[in-house]
């Protein structure tokens, strides 16, 4: 947050209107814009956009969508919102995105969409993912809560898929405090999801007396406040410094570990530009005597703000006492061991170059000090 962003947030509170005003569609044409596609529409949060685009996708009881365990749990709770069934396929495990082959794999005739994570801001393999979703008659949603920014060979990430979701939550790449977007090129699928976020009410202008309106399905009250937008759009008019603000970090990250034998450095295909929204380093854990439990609080009590993403979501217990015929708990190998070994480390754009330094000295001390001794 800067001066500006407190000025856009407060002249919002100064005016007439606190939601359902002008600086909604403003937010979402400026978005619109960035992603080089059609149509935005804006919502509460990245979660009632992914209901919302699930919800356009017609999403419903029967259905299938496949998705990668490697994500928050709100990539696979959309389709259950819907009354669908999530299924998991895995990971390559270079990305952490899903794998195009492990989603042929899991297609079935009730498969309807697929959900493709853009893992740590870096794109999916989207044409694969594009090219077997049309053989099939499939829906892409790309969950790109992540990816704000991010390009897959050469196009903005929100130009590409059916609907592309974004979150705007504050660890997130620009924030609204809370806050998410739907980015389409479809106007059918537009339609639907202005509808679906104002309780399913339509009104026609012109058309019927001026105080009316219908219910034409059940939607929710997924609005956006016009407060949110403001700091959208705000925030939207530095998002390219905060995006090269975290590649340079990165840069800087990828230089100084590289003499660390036992991490694995993330990898950025050279046909995309990630977004970086996260930098997850994995420890080989057969060449380290400590677990990485033991890492991952050594680098806490160091003061390092690490975290690690995510739990496979088909792991929590939601999942387990509600797994089907269909969804029984597959395996997916790949995403467990990523799991097992990953560890995301402070990366934002306010970091100093000093805290820059004070990461990459300690995750050296720590590993140091984890090493497996080799014996001659
Ligand atoms: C991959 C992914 N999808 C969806 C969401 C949900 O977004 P929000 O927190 O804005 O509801 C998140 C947020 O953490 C996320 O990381």
């Amino acid at each position: 947050m800067d001066e500006s962003d407190v000025a856009a947030v407060v002249s919002v509170l100064r005016s007439d209107w606190l939601t359902q005003g002008p600086a909604v569609p403003e937010f979402e044409s400026a978005v619109a814009r960035f992603c080089q596609a059609r149509y935005a529409v804006a919502f509460s949060s990245g979660t009632s956009a992914l209901h919302g685009a699930c919800h356009a996708a017609g999403i419903g009881s029967g259905d299938e969508v496949i998705t990668t365990p490697m994500t928050f749990a709100a990539s696979a709770n959309c389709v259950k919102q819907c009354h669908g069934e999530p299924v998991f396929a895995d990971i390559n495990y270079a990305t952490c995105t899903l794998d195009p082959h492990a989603v042929e794999r899991a297609v079935t005739a009730r498969t309807r969409a697929i959900i493709p994570v853009d893992y740590a801001g870096h794109p999916c393999d989207l044409d694969s993912i594009l090219a077997l979703a049309r053989r099939h008659s499939l829906m892409v949603i790309e969950d790109a809560a992540h990816a704000f920014g991010a390009e897959y060979r050469g196009r903005p990430v929100g130009s590409i898929a059916d609907m592309t979701v974004f979150s705007f939550h504050p660890v997130k790449i620009l924030t609204t405090g809370e806050g998410g977007m739907v980015v389409t090129n479809r106007e059918d699928l537009r339609d639907r999801l202005l509808r679906f976020r104002n309780h399913g009410i339509s009104r026609e202008p012109g058309v019927q007396p001026p105080w009316f309106y219908e219910q034409h399905e059940l939607g929710i009250n997924g609005r956006m406040t016009d407060i949110q937008a403001a700091l959208g759009v705000s925030q939207l008019a530095k998002v390219r410094q905060f995006l090269e603000r975290r590649r340079a970090i990165v840069d800087r990250y990828q230089c100084a570990f590289q003499d660390i034998s036992e991490l694995r450095r993330p990898v950025e295909l050279p046909e995309v530009r990630s977004a970086w929204h996260l930098y997850v380093v994995r420890l080989d854990l057969e060449r380290l005597t400590s677990t990485r439990r033991e890492v991952f609080e050594a680098l806490r009590e160091r003061g390092l703000g690490v975290q690690v993403h995510y739990i496979p979501v088909y792991s929590h217990p939601y999942y387990r006492r509600h797994e089907t015929c269909t969804t029984q708990l597959v395996r997916c190998e790949r995403a467990e061991q990523f799991y097992e070994e990953a560890i995301s480390l402070p990366l934002y754009p306010k970091m100093t170059d000093d805290d820059v330094e004070y990461v990459i000295q300690t995750v050296h001390e720590v590993i140091d000090g984890a090493k497996r001794q080799t014996l001659y």
